[in-house]
């Protein structure tokens, strides 16, 4: 069995945690490869709804393995808690279900702060971060004195670890009055958390390396964020700390390009936004609203009201072309219902020309006006729907239009929150039809 990565075609909270769900029951691996618990992805099923942060959204399948690889950042504190609350909800992992890749980063308390002083520093340029440290962790990791994992079993390592971490950040903390935890009660802590941390912290590459090369059994690489805000290549600088494109899977799960088979890329039937940052295609006023409280947008991690917008045609081929998606997973469908109109935009307007293809210059995106086609919506509820044509024949027009304008073909439409609300289309793993 191949693999496939499922990657977040927009800014974020496109779904992807009930796709990975959903195409994780055929998949004996799942892997996260970057971000940290700035995701939330929420699973509903029967028996309840589950939102995880940093654990793989392939855990609640009882075979499946999980690996949590070393491209994320970890904060050991949340990890503990997402364990404990699985473990409410009867899901009890151990370690032989969950891989922590001992290389890890983790998050520490100073990261949180620093995450949040930054952002008071910057006022009304303010990046509308999720406040967790991410940023801050991967900087630490870049500047080549992060704390990994391994070292929560290896004490003299991690006092020197924590030790350098205070001479070189201290100057940064004091100039922005930040009141850090000592080295001594940080260190006291993470050795308290570590014993609930360690029994996790293994190496997975053998593990990997004989699914891969057996194809047995599938791997599925879960990615977090969106392509739109991937470090390198999404609106810069209103972009998360690591890279949510497909390539993030080669660094951040250390596997060689040549196991990446499929790439599904999820988008919502809509837009929508969280932080700040261009959006060209936001709705403004009571229709936002209307569209926010039918697709209950609001984040999964903070609770904050996301922005909504329309499909953007060429902010999606950007990120086909520098995800090398090879299908779509649409979602979201069902919240478009009752709209009697629905505009696409197919080109930007900017200082009065036609613009097919999203500039990559950050000072040119901002100034981009949208330019609409509209499509006609359709009234009917469409959450039963499980065959595609059982859809009406505007929600199918609309559908197709996409595929055709992104010459992308789908691997699922899902129609609802729900584990079942989802209308197959192609295997994930090997694109064939399954209709
Ligand atoms: P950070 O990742 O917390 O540093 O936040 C950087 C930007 O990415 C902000 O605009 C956040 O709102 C956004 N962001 C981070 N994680 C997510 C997510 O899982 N969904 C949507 N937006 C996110």
């Amino acid at each position: 069995m191949p693999t496939s990565v499922v990657i977040g075609a927009q800014w974020g909270d496109e779904g992807k945690g009930k796709i990975v769900d959903s195409y994780a029951k055929d998949a004996g691996i799942v892997v996260r490869f970057q971000g940290g618990n700035n995701a939330g992805h929420t699973i509903e099923t029967p028996e309840g709804k589950t939102v995880l942060h940093l654990i793989p959204s392939g855990i609640l399948h009882e075979g499946t393995k999980c690996v949590i690889a070393n491209g994320t950042v970890v904060d050991p504190w949340i990890l503990a808690e997402e364990l404990e609350g699985l473990k409410a909800a009867g899901h009890d992992v151990g370690p032989d279900r969950l891989l922590l890749h001992p290389r890890t980063h983790l998050i520490l308390p100073w990261h949180r702060m620093l995450d949040s002083a930054r952002e008071s520093l910057r006022g009304d340029r303010k990046i509308g971060t999720t406040g967790r440290g991410i940023g801050p962790a991967y900087e630490d990791k870049v500047a080549r004195f992060g704390v990994q994992a391994w070292m929560l079993g290896q004490k003299e390592h991690l006092m020197d670890r924590l030790n350098t971490i205070a001479q070189m950040r201290r100057p940064t903390w004091n100039g922005l009055s930040i009141k850090v935890p000592s080295v001594e009660e940080v260190a006291d802590r993470l050795l308290e958390i570590a014993e609930k941390i360690l029994p996790f912290v293994q190496d997975p590459s053998e593990l990997l390396d004989s699914a891969l090369k057996t194809g047995e059994p599938a791997v599925l690489f879960e990615g977090a964020q969106g392509a739109m805000l991937d470090l390198d290549y999404g609106t810069y600088p209103y972009v998360t700390s690591s890279n949510t494109i497909t390539g993030g899977v080669c660094t951040g799960a250390g596997i060689g390009p040549r196991w990446i088979h499929h790439v599904v890329g999820v988008f919502k039937a809509y837009c929508t936004r969280v932080g700040e940052g261009p959006f060209p295609t936001e709705i403004d006023g009571d229709l936002g609203e209307e569209i926010r409280a039918a697709g209950n947008e609001y984040g999964a991690t903070t609770g904050r009201p996301r922005r909504c917008g329309w499909v953007d045609l060429p902010a999606l081929r950007f990120v086909i072309r520098h995800c090398g998606m090879t299908m779509g997973a649409l979602t979201k469908l069902d919240v478009l219902s009752g709209q009697d109109k629905i505009p696409v935009c197919v080109a930007y307007e900017l200082n009065g020309e036609r613009l097919d293809v999203l500039p990559m210059r950050p000072d040119l995106v901002v100034q981009l006006k949208p330019i609409f086609e509209e499509l006609e919506g359709w009234k009917e509820d469409i959450s039963g729907v499980r065959n595609y044509q059982d859809l009406p024949e505007a929600a199918r027009r609309y559908v197709e239009y996409l595929s055709d304008a992104l010459d992308l073909p789908y691997a699922s439409i899902s129609v609802g929150p729900g584990r079942d609300a989802i209308i197959p289309v192609r295997n994930p793993y090997t694109a064939s039809i399954v209709l």
